[in-house]
């Protein structure tokens, strides 16, 4: 490890409190920041060093795993210091670089820029940063970390990625999206390809469809302002759930390197049938939730949440629940369905996966009581548990030619005190200069290409969006976009 200054932009802000300190903190303990490692949080408020150690030692408290080491905590605080800055003004940078180079300090020149700020503010921070030389990599690297929304659809996600490549090469650049972090999802990676049973398997011969499904309890509130300029769609499937796909139907990478990795994944987005204005109603699926019941708590519905923060979007037709079907017109998975879901106010919070196998070619079984075989699956559940069971039939013990479903199954429950949070990877790999958990511009502009002719569709018709009871599985008019009567979602993974 090297040592390295870390610089966060919106330091008071949810995400930095809720994940991105709890989240250095929790490298420290696994000595992942060398001693000289530096945490200088950007704010505009005025706060001492006293408040701002108090502060950080409650956001920290909230998070730690297993309870708050003192001593851990102390030498984390050592690193940890709060920097009054104005993100439009030339002179608080100024005296941010003099602070930085002035030996006396201690600030070691590899810096990690980490903008947890908005992103029409992108701009304004890497041209200050650009004015005085703090982009360029003389003395020590650069990296710049950004966090989605990555755009708000392909156009403006371009003209994002022309404003930060102005200062900061592709190279500099790491563009967040968590679900990478995660360690379930990269199992999803480490499954297929280390695995050769699998391989025979994988693809349009055998594979009926593939399901990928993120269901939340939690609905929108406090955060309906931003949600309502953004919706399930953008906010889960562009992103999250389209880069889980990509990791199923990716080719295997020449190497771990993370330039291989990318090229393979941005081939298969590259691969995804377009669709046109005329097949968005058959791909595409859009629901909100009604009030309901969630966890046996009573849950206002999306509007009424929406209308305290803000009365002028009565009536919005923000999804809080969206499906895709997608196809990728490649070799291998021509034809096979990949869906792909979403919603708020869910009755679980889980992420799964679950494959379906075609049936055996032949009904050997038919006449007897195990009848119309059924198929084999392979499911995983990425959140809240890691979870791997493979489906396959086989005959009840006894006189009778009856069959059941058994699993071959692992579950790894992970206790509290030991659950990662994807942040810890992402900031991890940040320092580290390795990018294979970070998007390429190519596979961001691909996601939104994907998912454009639905948000465009959609953004024209004003007047009607499916509505749900909170707590259920959303709108049953879903199934609309199923392609064959016998496939049907699975909320039991
Ligand atoms: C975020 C979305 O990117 O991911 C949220 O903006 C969503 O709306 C969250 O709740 C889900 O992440 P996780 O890690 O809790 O599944």
């Amino acid at each position: 490890m090297k040592p390295c200054t870390i610089i966060i932009f919106g330091a008071r802000g949810d995400l930095s409190k809720k994940k991105l300190l709890p989240a250095l903190y929790h490298l420290n303990i696994e000595n992942r920041l060398t001693d000289d490692t530096k945490i200088i949080c950007l704010g505009r408020a005025e706060v001492s060093h006293d408040e701002w150690q108090a502060s950080v030692t409650e956001y920290v408290s909230t998070k730690a795993r297993g309870g708050v080491d003192a001593a851990v905590l102390k030498n984390f605080l050592e690193k940890v210091s709060y920097f009054k800055s104005d993100i439009n003004d030339a002179n608080s940078y100024q005296t941010m670089a003099n602070m930085i180079k002035d030996p006396t300090q201690g600030f070691s020149s590899n810096i990690v820029f980490y903008l947890s700020i908005s992103p029409s503010l992108f701009g304004v921070v890497g041209d200050q940063l650009a004015a005085i030389g703090l982009n360029k990599e003389e003395d020590g690297w650069r990296h710049l970390v950004v966090e989605k929304p990555f755009g708000y659809d392909q156009k403006s996600a371009a003209e994002l990625e022309a404003v930060l490549s102005r200062n900061f090469t592709e190279k500099q650049t790491y563009r967040i999206d968590h679900y990478l972090g995660k360690s379930t999802v990269q199992n999803v990676f480490v499954f297929r390809f280390a695995n050769i049973f699998l391989e025979p398997l994988w693809n349009r011969n055998y594979i009926d469809h593939v399901q990928i499904t993120h269901a939340e309890q939690q609905g929108v509130a406090g955060r309906a302002g931003y949600y309502d300029g953004s919706g399930a769609m953008r906010d889960m499937i562009q992103s999250h759930l389209l880069q889980v796909m990509t990791l199923i139907a990716m080719e295997p990478p020449a190497d771990l390197n993370d330039e291989s990795l990318r090229d393979e994944k941005v081939k298969v987005l590259k691969s995804i049938r377009p669709l046109t204005e005329d097949m968005v109603d058959s791909h595409a699926f859009r629901g909100q939730y009604a009030a309901g019941t969630v966890n046996g708590k009573p849950q206002e519905g999306y509007q009424e949440e929406l209308i305290k923060e803000d009365d002028t979007k009565a009536g919005s037709v923000t999804e809080t629940y969206a499906a895709m079907k997608l196809y990728v017109d490649n070799w291998r998975w021509r034809d096979v369905p990949f869906y792909l879901r979403t919603g708020k106010c869910m009755p679980e919070s889980k992420a799964t996966i679950a494959i379906r196998f075609k049936k055996p070619p032949q009904e050997l079984f038919k006449g007897t009581d195990i009848g119309d075989s059924h198929a084999n699956w392979i499911t995983m559940g990425l959140q809240p548990d890691n979870t791997l069971r493979i489906e396959l039939q086989a005959k009840k013990p006894g006189l009778e030619m009856t069959a059941h479903t058994v699993g071959l199954e692992t579950v790894e429950v992970e206790d509290e005190a030991h659950k990662l949070d994807a942040y810890e990877a992402m900031l991890l790999n940040a320092i580290l200069g390795d990018r294979s958990l970070f998007l390429r511009a190519d596979e961001v502009d691909l996601a939104w290409k994907a998912v454009d002719p639905i948000i465009e569709k959609w953004s024209k018709e004003q007047d009607f969006v499916h509505k749900y009871e909170a707590g259920t599985w959303g709108p049953e008019e879903v199934s609309q976009i199923l392609d064959n009567s016998c496939h049907a979602w699975r909320n039991d993974v």
